[in-house]
Protein backbone atom coordinates (compact mmCIF):
# COMPACT_ATOMS: atom_id res chain seq x y z
CA UNK A 1 0.00 0.00 0.00
CA UNK A 2 0.78 3.36 -0.81
CA UNK A 3 1.54 4.95 3.01
CA UNK A 4 1.46 8.45 2.51
CA UNK A 5 -0.92 8.51 -0.24
CA UNK A 6 -3.73 6.75 2.78
CA UNK A 7 -2.61 9.38 5.42
CA UNK A 8 -2.90 12.30 2.85
CA UNK A 9 -5.88 11.13 2.03
CA UNK A 10 -7.46 10.41 5.56
CA UNK A 11 -6.08 13.59 7.02
CA UNK A 12 -7.95 15.72 4.16
CA UNK A 13 -10.94 13.33 4.90
CA UNK A 14 -11.08 13.90 8.61
CA UNK A 15 -10.39 18.01 8.53
CA UNK A 16 -13.03 18.12 6.66
CA UNK A 17 -15.45 15.86 8.85
CA UNK A 18 -14.74 17.32 11.36
CA UNK A 19 -14.42 21.20 10.14
CA UNK A 20 -14.98 23.59 13.23
CA UNK A 21 -16.05 20.95 15.35
CA UNK A 22 -14.64 18.75 17.81
CA UNK A 23 -13.85 15.04 18.01
CA UNK A 24 -13.43 12.53 20.62
CA UNK A 25 -11.71 9.01 21.06
CA UNK A 26 -10.49 6.31 22.80
CA UNK A 27 -6.74 5.23 23.13
CA UNK A 28 -6.06 1.74 24.96
CA UNK A 29 -2.14 2.19 23.76
CA UNK A 30 -2.83 -1.00 20.73
CA UNK A 31 -1.89 0.08 17.32
CA UNK A 32 -5.29 0.51 15.93
CA UNK A 33 -6.52 3.35 18.48
CA UNK A 34 -2.75 4.79 18.83
CA UNK A 35 -3.01 5.48 14.92
CA UNK A 36 -6.51 7.12 15.11
CA UNK A 37 -4.93 9.13 17.59
CA UNK A 38 -1.75 10.29 15.44
CA UNK A 39 -3.95 10.72 11.91
CA UNK A 40 -7.06 12.86 13.99
CA UNK A 41 -4.15 14.74 15.87
CA UNK A 42 -1.97 15.27 12.34
CA UNK A 43 -5.80 16.35 11.01
CA UNK A 44 -7.01 18.30 13.72
CA UNK A 45 -4.54 19.28 16.30
CA UNK A 46 -6.35 20.21 19.67
CA UNK A 47 -10.15 20.02 18.35
CA UNK A 48 -9.56 15.54 18.87
CA UNK A 49 -9.66 15.20 22.62
CA UNK A 50 -8.40 11.77 23.08
CA UNK A 51 -9.10 9.36 26.31
CA UNK A 52 -7.87 6.34 27.99
CA UNK A 53 -9.88 4.35 30.56
CA UNK A 54 -8.19 3.08 33.14
CA UNK A 55 -9.92 0.08 33.58
CA UNK A 56 -7.64 -1.45 36.22
CA UNK A 57 -7.13 -4.29 34.24
CA UNK A 58 -4.16 -3.18 31.69
CA UNK A 59 -0.16 -4.31 31.82
CA UNK A 60 1.98 -2.79 34.47
CA UNK A 61 2.42 1.32 34.16
CA UNK A 62 0.04 1.08 31.08
CA UNK A 63 -1.55 4.85 31.23
CA UNK A 64 1.71 6.71 32.15
CA UNK A 65 3.66 4.67 29.77
CA UNK A 66 0.66 5.02 26.53
CA UNK A 67 0.42 9.01 27.43
CA UNK A 68 4.18 8.94 27.74
CA UNK A 69 4.69 7.54 24.52
CA UNK A 70 2.24 10.54 22.76
CA UNK A 71 3.57 12.99 24.64
CA UNK A 72 6.56 13.60 22.48
CA UNK A 73 4.21 14.01 19.97
CA UNK A 74 2.01 17.02 20.99
CA UNK A 75 -0.50 14.81 21.85
CA UNK A 76 -2.52 15.11 25.50
CA UNK A 77 -4.40 11.88 26.14
CA UNK A 78 -6.65 12.61 29.23
CA UNK A 79 -5.78 9.33 31.48
CA UNK A 80 -9.51 8.83 33.08
CA UNK A 81 -9.54 6.46 36.14
CA UNK A 82 -12.54 3.76 36.23
CA UNK A 83 -10.90 1.14 38.26
CA UNK A 84 -13.07 0.75 40.75
CA UNK A 85 -16.43 1.17 38.21
CA UNK A 86 -14.74 -2.07 36.39
CA UNK A 87 -14.07 -4.24 39.55
CA UNK A 88 -17.69 -3.82 41.10
CA UNK A 89 -18.70 -4.74 37.76
CA UNK A 90 -16.56 -7.96 37.89
CA UNK A 91 -17.17 -8.78 41.09
CA UNK A 92 -17.99 -12.16 42.22
CA UNK A 93 -18.12 -13.18 38.08
CA UNK A 94 -16.42 -16.56 37.44
CA UNK A 95 -18.21 -17.53 34.02
CA UNK A 96 -16.04 -16.54 31.31
CA UNK A 97 -19.00 -15.07 28.85
CA UNK A 98 -20.39 -13.51 31.84
CA UNK A 99 -17.09 -11.70 32.47
CA UNK A 100 -16.80 -10.61 29.01
CA UNK A 101 -19.76 -9.22 28.99
CA UNK A 102 -19.59 -7.09 32.38
CA UNK A 103 -15.90 -5.97 30.97
CA UNK A 104 -17.92 -4.64 27.94
CA UNK A 105 -21.01 -3.38 29.46
CA UNK A 106 -18.78 -1.34 31.74
CA UNK A 107 -16.77 0.26 28.43
CA UNK A 108 -19.33 1.10 26.49
CA UNK A 109 -21.47 2.43 30.10
CA UNK A 110 -18.44 4.66 31.00
CA UNK A 111 -17.41 5.48 27.13
CA UNK A 112 -20.61 7.27 26.36
CA UNK A 113 -20.61 9.23 29.44
CA UNK A 114 -17.48 10.49 28.66
CA UNK A 115 -18.03 11.43 25.04
CA UNK A 116 -21.74 12.77 25.93
CA UNK A 117 -19.63 15.11 28.58
CA UNK A 118 -17.33 15.73 26.06
CA UNK A 119 -19.64 17.83 23.58
CA UNK A 120 -17.73 16.64 20.58
CA UNK A 121 -20.03 15.48 18.00
CA UNK A 122 -17.91 12.99 15.88
CA UNK A 123 -16.33 10.02 17.43
CA UNK A 124 -12.79 8.55 15.79
CA UNK A 125 -12.66 4.91 15.91
CA UNK A 126 -9.81 2.49 15.40
CA UNK A 127 -11.84 0.03 13.99
CA UNK A 128 -10.41 -2.22 11.34
CA UNK A 129 -11.23 -4.84 8.37
CA UNK A 130 -11.04 -7.68 10.06
CA UNK A 131 -13.24 -6.47 12.94
CA UNK A 132 -16.37 -5.93 10.60
CA UNK A 133 -15.58 -9.83 9.13
CA UNK A 134 -15.65 -11.33 12.73
CA UNK A 135 -18.52 -8.91 14.09
CA UNK A 136 -20.11 -10.19 10.23
CA UNK A 137 -19.52 -13.98 12.04
CA UNK A 138 -20.67 -13.06 14.67
CA UNK A 139 -17.39 -13.15 16.62
CA UNK A 140 -17.34 -9.89 18.26
CA UNK A 141 -19.69 -6.79 18.96
CA UNK A 142 -17.92 -4.03 18.26
CA UNK A 143 -19.02 -2.68 14.86
CA UNK A 144 -22.28 -0.89 16.24
CA UNK A 145 -20.36 1.11 18.84
CA UNK A 146 -22.99 4.00 18.77
CA UNK A 147 -25.71 1.94 19.83
CA UNK A 148 -23.27 0.41 22.71
CA UNK A 149 -22.54 4.00 23.84
CA UNK A 150 -26.30 4.80 24.36
CA UNK A 151 -26.40 7.17 21.30
CA UNK A 152 -28.95 7.07 18.60
CA UNK A 153 -27.56 8.28 15.86
CA UNK A 154 -31.31 9.39 13.83
CA UNK A 155 -32.74 11.20 17.13
CA UNK A 156 -28.87 12.54 18.21
CA UNK A 157 -27.20 15.94 17.33
CA UNK A 158 -25.68 14.63 14.17
CA UNK A 159 -23.12 12.12 15.69
CA UNK A 160 -20.95 10.88 13.77
CA UNK A 161 -18.66 8.01 13.71
CA UNK A 162 -15.28 8.29 11.70
CA UNK A 163 -13.62 5.24 11.22
CA UNK A 164 -10.49 6.01 8.90
CA UNK A 165 -8.69 2.38 9.10
CA UNK A 166 -12.22 0.46 8.21
CA UNK A 167 -10.20 -0.98 4.53
CA UNK A 168 -7.14 -2.16 6.66
CA UNK A 169 -5.90 -5.37 7.78
CA UNK A 170 -3.07 -5.42 10.45
CA UNK A 171 -0.33 -5.21 8.79
CA UNK A 172 -1.38 -2.44 6.70
CA UNK A 173 -1.83 -0.81 9.80
CA UNK A 174 1.50 -1.16 11.21
CA UNK A 175 2.76 0.32 8.72
CA UNK A 176 0.62 3.88 8.34
CA UNK A 177 1.78 3.46 11.99
CA UNK A 178 5.59 3.70 11.26
CA UNK A 179 4.18 6.23 8.44
CA UNK A 180 3.15 8.74 10.80
CA UNK A 181 6.14 8.29 13.18
CA UNK A 182 4.58 6.22 15.64
CA UNK A 183 7.71 4.05 17.90
CA UNK A 184 8.39 0.43 17.07
CA UNK A 185 6.96 -0.65 20.17
CA UNK A 186 3.48 0.73 19.33
CA UNK A 187 3.65 0.24 15.31
CA UNK A 188 4.83 -3.68 16.53
CA UNK A 189 2.95 -4.26 19.66
CA UNK A 190 1.70 -7.76 20.43
CA UNK A 191 -2.04 -8.38 20.96
CA UNK A 192 -3.36 -7.54 23.77
CA UNK A 193 -7.34 -8.23 24.76
CA UNK A 194 -9.82 -5.93 25.45
CA UNK A 195 -10.69 -7.06 28.74
CA UNK A 196 -7.13 -7.01 29.38
CA UNK A 197 -5.65 -9.05 32.30
CA UNK A 198 -9.30 -10.15 33.11
CA UNK A 199 -9.05 -12.58 30.10
CA UNK A 200 -5.98 -14.29 31.62
CA UNK A 201 -7.35 -14.55 35.54
CA UNK A 202 -9.53 -17.33 36.15
CA UNK A 203 -12.25 -17.19 38.30
CA UNK A 204 -13.01 -13.68 39.89
CA UNK A 205 -10.73 -10.78 38.77
CA UNK A 206 -10.49 -8.59 41.54
CA UNK A 207 -7.75 -6.30 42.01
CA UNK A 208 -5.88 -8.78 44.15
CA UNK A 209 -5.72 -11.81 41.42
CA UNK A 210 -5.16 -9.23 38.91
CA UNK A 211 -1.49 -7.83 40.38
CA UNK A 212 -1.08 -11.38 40.75
CA UNK A 213 -1.51 -12.00 36.67
CA UNK A 214 -0.22 -8.51 36.34
CA UNK A 215 3.39 -9.08 37.86
CA UNK A 216 3.56 -12.58 36.18
CA UNK A 217 2.60 -10.92 32.46
CA UNK A 218 5.59 -8.38 33.20
CA UNK A 219 8.08 -11.00 34.19
CA UNK A 220 7.16 -13.10 31.09
CA UNK A 221 7.38 -10.02 28.63
CA UNK A 222 10.66 -9.12 30.04
CA UNK A 223 12.22 -12.53 30.00
CA UNK A 224 10.84 -13.38 26.45
CA UNK A 225 11.64 -10.04 24.94
CA UNK A 226 14.04 -11.29 22.64
CA UNK A 227 11.97 -14.23 21.14
CA UNK A 228 9.97 -14.42 17.82
CA UNK A 229 6.53 -14.95 19.19
CA UNK A 230 3.06 -13.87 18.44
CA UNK A 231 1.90 -13.67 22.01
CA UNK A 232 3.81 -14.28 25.20
CA UNK A 233 1.94 -13.60 28.35
CA UNK A 234 1.13 -15.20 31.84
CA UNK A 235 -2.78 -16.58 33.51
CA UNK A 236 -3.90 -17.42 36.56
CA UNK A 237 -5.51 -20.71 37.31
CA UNK A 238 -8.45 -20.24 39.51
CA UNK A 239 -7.09 -23.44 41.44
CA UNK A 240 -4.27 -23.86 43.82
CA UNK A 241 -1.57 -26.65 44.53
CA UNK A 242 0.63 -27.09 47.52
CA UNK A 243 4.13 -25.70 47.76
CA UNK A 244 6.81 -25.02 50.03
CA UNK A 245 7.37 -21.71 51.54
CA UNK A 246 11.62 -20.62 52.22
CA UNK A 247 10.76 -21.52 55.85
CA UNK A 248 9.83 -24.92 55.08
CA UNK A 249 5.63 -24.42 55.97
CA UNK A 250 3.61 -25.86 53.51
CA UNK A 251 1.33 -23.74 51.55
CA UNK A 252 -2.20 -23.75 48.78
CA UNK A 253 -0.47 -21.30 46.91
CA UNK A 254 -1.40 -19.85 43.22
CA UNK A 255 -0.69 -21.62 40.19
CA UNK A 256 0.97 -19.32 36.73
CA UNK A 257 0.40 -20.79 33.18
CA UNK A 258 2.87 -19.51 30.70
CA UNK A 259 1.82 -19.37 27.15
CA UNK A 260 4.05 -18.63 24.49
CA UNK A 261 2.44 -18.59 21.09
CA UNK A 262 3.70 -18.42 16.99
CA UNK A 263 0.88 -17.27 14.62
CA UNK A 264 -0.16 -15.36 11.42
CA UNK A 265 -3.40 -14.49 12.40
CA UNK A 266 -4.60 -15.61 15.62
CA UNK A 267 -6.84 -17.55 13.82
CA UNK A 268 -4.50 -21.07 14.80
CA UNK A 269 -1.69 -20.54 17.09
CA UNK A 270 1.60 -23.03 17.76
CA UNK A 271 3.41 -23.30 20.96
CA UNK A 272 6.97 -21.94 20.78
CA UNK A 273 9.19 -24.15 21.67
CA UNK A 274 10.96 -21.75 24.67
CA UNK A 275 14.70 -22.89 25.51
CA UNK A 276 14.95 -24.43 28.45
CA UNK A 277 16.89 -22.13 29.83
CA UNK A 278 14.37 -20.01 29.05
CA UNK A 279 11.48 -22.04 30.70
CA UNK A 280 13.54 -22.42 34.10
CA UNK A 281 14.32 -18.55 34.43
CA UNK A 282 10.45 -18.00 34.08
CA UNK A 283 9.67 -20.79 37.01
CA UNK A 284 12.51 -18.84 38.74
CA UNK A 285 11.59 -15.44 38.65
CA UNK A 286 7.76 -15.63 39.09
CA UNK A 287 7.45 -18.61 42.15
CA UNK A 288 10.67 -16.00 43.66
CA UNK A 289 9.35 -13.09 42.79
CA UNK A 290 5.53 -12.99 43.78
CA UNK A 291 4.96 -14.57 46.68
CA UNK A 292 1.59 -15.84 46.39
CA UNK A 293 2.38 -18.39 43.50
CA UNK A 294 3.66 -22.06 44.04
CA UNK A 295 4.02 -23.46 40.68
CA UNK A 296 4.91 -22.53 37.25
CA UNK A 297 3.10 -24.54 34.28
CA UNK A 298 3.74 -24.22 30.47
CA UNK A 299 1.01 -24.59 28.01
CA UNK A 300 1.48 -26.67 24.93
CA UNK A 301 -1.64 -26.61 23.49
CA UNK A 302 -2.10 -25.27 19.92
CA UNK A 303 -5.13 -23.28 18.61
CA UNK A 304 -7.17 -25.53 17.95
CA UNK A 305 -8.01 -27.15 20.14
CA UNK A 306 -7.69 -24.67 22.79
CA UNK A 307 -7.64 -20.94 22.09
CA UNK A 308 -5.24 -18.08 22.69
CA UNK A 309 -6.01 -16.85 26.01
CA UNK A 310 -8.02 -18.24 28.71
CA UNK A 311 -11.48 -16.66 28.64
P1 LIG B 1 -8.44 -16.25 21.22
O1 LIG B 1 -8.26 -16.33 22.71
O2 LIG B 1 -9.89 -16.14 20.83
O3 LIG B 1 -7.78 -14.89 20.78
O4 LIG B 1 -7.73 -17.34 20.48
C1 LIG B 1 -7.48 -14.52 19.45
C2 LIG B 1 -6.75 -13.17 19.48
O5 LIG B 1 -7.64 -12.14 19.87
C3 LIG B 1 -7.19 -11.53 21.08
N1 LIG B 1 -8.38 -11.34 21.90
C4 LIG B 1 -9.07 -10.18 21.97
N2 LIG B 1 -8.83 -8.99 21.41
N3 LIG B 1 -10.75 -8.12 22.44
C5 LIG B 1 -9.67 -7.96 21.66
O6 LIG B 1 -9.45 -6.84 21.17
C6 LIG B 1 -11.07 -9.30 23.04
O7 LIG B 1 -12.05 -9.43 23.75
C7 LIG B 1 -10.17 -10.38 22.78
N4 LIG B 1 -10.15 -11.67 23.19
C8 LIG B 1 -9.05 -12.24 22.63
C9 LIG B 1 -6.20 -12.51 21.69
O8 LIG B 1 -5.24 -11.85 22.51
C10 LIG B 1 -5.60 -13.12 20.46
O9 LIG B 1 -4.60 -12.29 19.89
Amino acid sequence: MDVKQFIYEQVALIRETVGQGKAINALSGGVDSSVVTALGHKAIGGQLETVFLDDGLMREKEPETVAATFEPLGIRVRIVDLKDRFFSALKGIEDPEDKRKAFRDTFYTCFGEIVKQSGASFLLQGTIKADIIETQKGVKTQHNILEQIGIDPEAGYGFKVIEPLIDLFKPDVRQVATGLDLPDAVAQRMPFPGPGLATRCLGEANPERIEIVRKAVRIVEEETEGITAFQCFAVLLKDRATGLKKDGSREFGHIIVVRCVESENAMTAEPVPLPWDVLRRLEQRIAGEIEEVSRVLYDLTPKPPATIEYI
